[in-house]
């Protein structure tokens, strides 16, 4: 018997803290050496001129919810954890949407429904709170936080989905008591139907008007307030797909205060303006997602905030509504109409590459930054780690193999996310993942997809450790 079920030999380790050359031993799924000169094992994987990340953990996707906006998306949990795998990541925490009157456990039992037999690589699960009654904050959230499920999601916009600060502040009292993180989608509802109407009785209805229904300060008064309601209670929250530097502000100034505030934000908001939504007709609506995505000089100033810690999640927000047909983003009608379009960007396979490529390739970020931001930190706050999200021996052996030197042109028909488009077309990046491990199974290799579909498995969160808080500490 060979001591190790697999070898990566002669790679470059990296992980959140470090860099250093060494192999890595497999054995029973899990990673059992760090050192050089490791040669039995049933199969050896030479990486050599490569880097050895830490498998990709995309901690905020949306994959086969309800139908939103009357469009139901097209991934489920097969297309979307291999498209996951494809571009580097071995794990994901998609959300349960509760439907109102429903119970969580319900709703929860649906997921794993869709989520066993398909996925490809581990998964958990966010909860959305739509009905935060006292049952569900007292009896349910209780007993769930103790099987796994730890963070949920409140939104503070959206018809029927949004719920109000009273609601928000006995969520917040709940995940103190109990120990779980909230994640707050924060725009004002108030502001957003205010400015909606106005431009529906101007008539101002296409998509380049999206922008004027959630300027910045519609999201910079959420977030502020989202903040407040945290301090208030004295509980870590977790802002969700931050899009420009007004929330962001918000965000350093709550840490610098010594608040345990944290921010995540997504490719669409690095890489997308609000000129691509601006196109004629309805070509805009591949990139409309909530909140839209602002100008350069915001991408700017968002990858600055990242490299300095301000930021401590890079998730992709994937959204799966086709554009063309019946279950797509064109569906309502003839003519355009910013809102009904249903919000959200596909993402779960550029993600990691776009980020390699025009973050550390384009030294806007070190390679540390880029696998604590895409894998440990979200690993960390939402109660996955060590298992998940970093190299360290007794960790589960999730990893990609990455050519830095690998050059991608991005297109619809190379991803694997069963979409009629991407809003990355035509993206040129340099570094993409030759193999894939999960659990020390080889799930892609050279852009083939070994796995089988069922393989991934449910991960149960612990209670996140959040002292001493996750992320660098933040000055000015
Ligand atoms: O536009 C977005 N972000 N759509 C997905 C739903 C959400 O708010 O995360
Ligand atoms: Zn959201
Ligand atoms: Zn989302």
């Amino acid at each position: 018997m060979t001591e190790y079920d697999l070898v990566i030999r002669g790679g470059t380790v990296v992980t959140a803290a470090d860099t250093v050359r060494c192999d890595v031993g497999v054995k029973g799924g899990r990673i059992v050496a760090l050192t050089e000169g490791l040669d039995t094992a049933d199969e050896v994987i030479d990486a050599s001129g490569k880097l050895v990340l830490p498998g990709g953990v995309d901690s905020h996707v949306h994959i086969d919810e309800p139908p939103f906006y009357g469009v139901k998306d097209a991934g489920e949990f097969g297309t979307d954890t291999t498209a996951a795998a494809c571009g580097g990541t071995t794990t994901v925490i998609p959300f349960v949407r509760q439907d109102r009157e429903c119970s969580l456990r319900t709703a929860i039992q649906d997921y794993h429904a869709k989520a066993g037999g398909r996925a490809v690589i581990d998964y958990a699960f966010h909860i959305i709170l739509l009905d935060p009654t006292d049952q569900v904050l007292g009896q349910e959230m209780p007993a769930l936080i103790e099987d796994g499920y730890t963070s949920y999601k409140v939104f503070m916009t959206y018809d029927g989905i949004a719920i109000n600060d009273g609601e928000i502040l006995k969520v917040l009292e709940a995940a103190k008591t109990h120990g779980a993180i909230v994640m707050v989608h924060a725009e004002s509802d108030h502001c957003i139907r205010h400015l909606a109407a106005k431009l529906d009785a101007a008539g101002a209805t296409s998509l380049e008007n999206y922008q004027r229904m959630a300027p910045q300060p519609v999201e910079r008064e959420a977030t502020h307030r989202a903040i407040t309601l945290a301090e208030i209670v004295d509980v870590p929250i977790l802002l969700v797909h931050v899009s420009a530097a007004e929330a962001m502000e918000q965000i350093r100034w709550a840490r610098n205060r010594g608040l345990k505030v944290y921010g995540e934000t997504c490719p669409q908001y690095l890489f997308l303006t609000d000129d691509h939504i601006a196109q004629p007709g309805w070509e805009g609506a591949k990139y409309l997602c909530a909140p839209p995505p602002r100008d350069t000089a915001n991408q700017e100033l968002l990858w600055r905030a990242l490299a300095r810690g301000v930021f401590q999640v890079l998730s992709s927000d994937h959204c799966s509504s086709l554009f063309e047909g019946p279950d797509g983003k064109t569906a309502h009608g003839p003519d355009p109409h910013f809102r009904h379009v249903p919000p959200g960007v596909p993402g779960i396979e550029a993600r990691l590459p776009l980020m390699f490529s025009e973050g550390v390739g384009k030294k806007r970020i070190d390679l540390n930054t880029f696998v604590a931001v895409t894998a440990t930190n979200p690993a960390k706050i939402y109660g996955l780690y060590p298992r998940k999200g970093t190299i360290a021996v007794g960790a589960d052996a999730d990893l990609a193999i990455w050519d830095p030197e690998k050059d991608v042109t991005i297109s619809v028909d190379m991803l694997h996310e069963n979409l009629d488009f991407t809003p990355y077309e035509g993206f040129e990046v340099k570094g993409w993942p030759v193999a894939v491990i999960s659990r020390g199974e080889i799930v892609v290799r050279d852009g083939v997809v070994l796995a089988k579909p069922g393989r991934g498995t449910f991960l149960a969160c612990e209670r996140a450790d959040l002292t001493p808080p996750v992320g660098t500490a933040v000055a000015s």
